[in-house]
């Protein structure tokens, strides 16, 4: 790397003497001496420890849809805090959010707060148990829906060599400290597979609560769902009572007002949110069918949270939801990630790189591959090596993205035409630098 780590590294060597290995997500570690330090943000563009500026399409993996540091967002929170935060009890802000999340997103009947995604899928998946009484799952390979044991199989960092066969798949276990029989509740397979998801539902369906999905890969590149994948799903759950789970914690409130509900035109029972649900505060909810969602409480399903709906989270969720309902924000990102998306493609294609343009323009990737990707499995093929390659070269001119194809590139409505094209510039030179 160009930069200098003068500042940088003193703190990160602080940082390894009491973090486990200096960080606060295993994620977040790229090494003893490369680990960046970032000391603020604002809009489009971060700054290290070292006062070095970046511009920013990781956007801390999703949640900054507006910008970092929004003004109005801060204001917002700054005002809610003087009047307490934790209560245990309702209060009207929670109240004002809901009935914000109610009118944005399509078929929306009720709904909890959490803090992470982490809680709401795992407060989804229990919910749509205790609602079927059946305790299995399905979910897709490639597929992150957060840190607990429940989810953590044949995820985006999982070798895709370890799946076995698309006739027979094997769930891959992400790390140690997963009791070996968690393994047995979950049933993986291929996205975009409608004869795979069909025969495991006809041969298990009896023990089967729900289908686990993120809408389009938000872990892989963005891979969308094939025409009618999503509405397969759906019927496969409405004929066996099961429950249809979309995981939105990527992508509500980025692809559009209604997140992929509305996007893709299929309605879940049950959907989670976090990331840009606070544009960067620590908010999150699950939620959907009045039907399914009645199982909690009263005795019955347990979802419970110190933090949840707490004033700071609840104060940056309805600032960002006012704001997205009245502004068109989210139209103006796909404009935007459309000029990015077609600057991106064009440099690649002249500097004749096999590619494949992925995803939402709202939270898109692109992979070095000539094989058309449909979902993870099809990454075998991919040159990581030249992406990382081109991503250093990013990351010495001043443009941050994720050194991993699978991490889709981020854009919040601070990313101006202008700061698309400086950054179109600069990756024309890398890929340049990359294949010479
Ligand atoms: C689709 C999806 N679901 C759930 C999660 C977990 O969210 P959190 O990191 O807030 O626990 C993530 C995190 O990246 C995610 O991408």
């Amino acid at each position: 790397m160009n930069y200098s780590r003068k500042k940088s590294q003193p703190i990160f060597d602080r940082a390894l003497d009491v973090l486990e290995k200096g960080v606060s997500s295993n994620f977040r570690y790229l090494g003893d001496k490369e680990t960046p330090v970032i000391a603020r943000g604002k809009g489009a563009r971060i700054w290290d420890a070292d006062d070095n500026e970046f511009i920013d399409y990781r956007l801390g993996w999703g949640p900054i849809n507006l910008g970092h540091a929004d003004d109005r967002v801060n204001q917002a929170v700054t005002e809610a805090i003087q009047d307490g935060i934790t209560f245990a009890a309702t209060t009207p802000l929670e109240v004002d959010v809901a009935e914000l999340i109610k009118k944005m997103v399509p078929d929306m009947e009720k709904l909890r707060f959490t803090n992470t995604g982490t809680e709401a899928t795992m407060h989804a998946l229990r919910t749509a148990r205790g609602f079927t009484n059946k305790e299995k799952f399905i979910k897709f390979e490639g597929q992150y829906h957060g840190a607990h044991d429940y989810v953590l199989f044949s995820t985006a960092s999982s070798s895709i060599g370890g799946m076995g066969s698309r006739r027979s798949p094997i769930p891959v276990q992400v790390g140690s400290g997963i009791p070996d029989k968690i393994r047995d509740y979950v049933y993986c397979l291929p996205f975009n597979d409608f004869d795979a998801v069909e025969r495991c539902v006809k041969d298990h369906h009896n023990e089967i609560a729900t289908i686990m999905v993120e809408p389009c890969l938000g872990n892989i590149a963005g891979i969308e769902p094939q025409d009618g994948f999503l509405a397969h799903l759906r019927k496969l759950c409405d004929d066996y009572n099961m429950v249809l789970i979309f995981d939105e914690v990527k992508t509500g409130f980025r692809l559009s007002n209604g997140g992929a509900r509305d996007t893709y035109g299929v309605i879940p029972h049950i959907s989670t949110y976090a990331k840009s649900l606070g544009n960067g505060f620590p908010v999150a909810a699950f939620g959907g069918s009045a039907d399914v969602m009645s199982v909690i409480g009263g005795g019955s399903v347990t979802h419970a949270g110190t933090f949840g709906a707490n004033a700071v989270s609840m104060a940056a969720a309805k600032a960002v939801l006012t704001i997205l309902d009245e502004t068109p924000v989210l139209e103006k990102l796909a404009e935007r990630g459309k000029r990015l998306k077609n600057g991106l493609d064009k440099v690649l294609t002249e500097a004749g790189l096999p590619h494949q343009m992925s995803g939402h323009p709202n939270l898109q990737g692109f992979l070095i591959t000539e094989k058309e990707v449909k979902e993870v499995r099809d990454l075998v093929h991919h040159d990581d090596d030249m992406y990382e390659a081109i991503c250093i070269n990013m990351y010495n001119r001043g443009v941050w993205m994720e050194d991993d194809a699978r991490e889709p590139w981020f854009i919040c409505e601070a990313h101006t035409e202008e700061i698309i094209d400086e950054t179109l510039n600069k990756f024309e030179e890398s890929v340049k630098e990359a294949i010479a």
